[in-house]
């Protein structure tokens, strides 16, 4: 842009709106870093692998010992699991949360840099979901002894199946189970001021319905087309559909102040239908593209997302469960990506 010897307001104007078009804060992309495989890196490498490749946010499932002291001085922004089999001994015993948090997250502060703490992954349909409230409760105590509740969220992660309807976005709702569990979590959510975590998968949307969903391409974010008309709002793929019947599902339980945070989402490069190495590479790509942009509802308000998962697993159930990876496991790129 060339701005001559006249400043003139105009130009003023332009260098501005130059200057905002550049995201400042983190990239909103980071990578689950999963670890049902027996055959990966060190975590030592695959710290090195995140940092050459860009990926500036890591969710890790389990508070691995090699993998947290491998963060440390990386600037890698962590969201930590408290896993599943732990939730009812941290719902009933403060202490044991205490005892928790000091050991896989405070021995760690603040040389790695833990941003959210998901307390359970999927469990709000389930026999657990009663202890996921009192456990977030618990580790939000136990971080605030340390002082540190404000710069680490307690949240839980849910699988995009807490919306009974997602059809037309703006009659996005709950199903009535997902609901009674979620209540007050979003209220405790709103309280602290933390995000709701969720596992957002177009590819299960997409091979489910295909009967609805004729043409991939509103799965994969390259239709070039409006495909669902709703309302004022038009939209072109299904991920942001599926995000707008959330944010509708969240106002009806007053929660439409609560921030989303994509927790997992991918696409199969291998193994089940529609799993194609291009398929997984289009998807990818096309999410890390798109998620600064928002959704018709929230235009412009960034999302954040983990894609899931950094390496193929060769330990998950045989099929299309094993081939999500971005990278195989002697860290070679299944496709190329660019974090930017
Ligand atoms: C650290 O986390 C792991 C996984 O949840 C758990 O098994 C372990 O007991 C925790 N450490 C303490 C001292 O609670
Ligand atoms: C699917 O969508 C793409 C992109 O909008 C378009 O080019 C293609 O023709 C469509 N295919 C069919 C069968 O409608």
């Amino acid at each position: 842009m060339a701005c001559q010897s006249i400043v003139s307001m105009a130009c003023i104007a332009l260098l501005l709106g130059a200057l905002m078009a550049f995201p400042t804060s983190v990239q909103p992309i980071g990578v689950c870093y999963g670890t049902l495989a027996n055959n990966l890196p060190p975590s030592s490498e695959v710290v090195e692998l995140y940092k050459s490749n860009n990926i500036e946010l890591m969710r890790l499932y389990y508070p691995i010992p090699d993998a947290l002291q491998a963060l440390r001085g990386s600037n890698i922004k962590l969201l930590l699991d408290v896993p599943n089999e732990d939730l009812q001994l941290l719902a009933s015993d403060p202490s044991a949360a205490s005892y928790w948090v000091q050991t896989n997250v405070t021995a760690y502060w603040p040389d790695v840099s833990f941003r959210y703490i998901a307390v359970g992954n999927e469990v709000m349909r389930g026999d657990k979901a009663q202890y996921v409230l009192p456990a977030m409760q618990n580790i939000y105590s136990a971080l605030s002894s340390g002082g540190l509740q404000d710069q680490i969220k307690v949240s839980t992660s849910v699988s995009q199946e807490v919306l009974g309807l997602t059809f037309p976005p703006s009659h996005g709702d709950f199903s009535p189970v997902a609901k009674q569990n979620l209540e007050p979590v979003v209220q405790f959510l709103l309280k602290n001021g933390a995000p709701l975590l969720v596992n957002v998968y177009p590819y299960f949307v997409y091979i489910y319905n295909k009967q609805d969903i004729t043409n991939i391409s509103y799965a994969l974010f390259t239709s070039s087309w409006t495909v669902v008309k709703d309302g004022q709002y038009s939209y072109q793929n299904l991920f942001d559909a599926y995000m707008d019947a959330l944010y509708s599902a969240l106002e009806q339980i007053g929660g439409s102040a609560v921030e989303i945070v994509v927790s997992e989402s991918g696409w199969p490069s291998a193994g089940g239908d529609s799993a194609t190495i291009g398929n997984a590479q289009t998807y990818n790509q096309n999410l890390i593209n798109h998620v600064s942009k928002g959704t018709p509802k929230r235009p412009g308000k960034a999302i954040e997302a983990y894609i899931f998962a950094m390496f193929n697993e060769n330990q998950k159930p045989a099929g299309v469960e094993q081939h999500w990876g971005l990278f195989y496991p002697n860290e070679q790129p299944v496709y190329p990506i660019q974090f930017h």
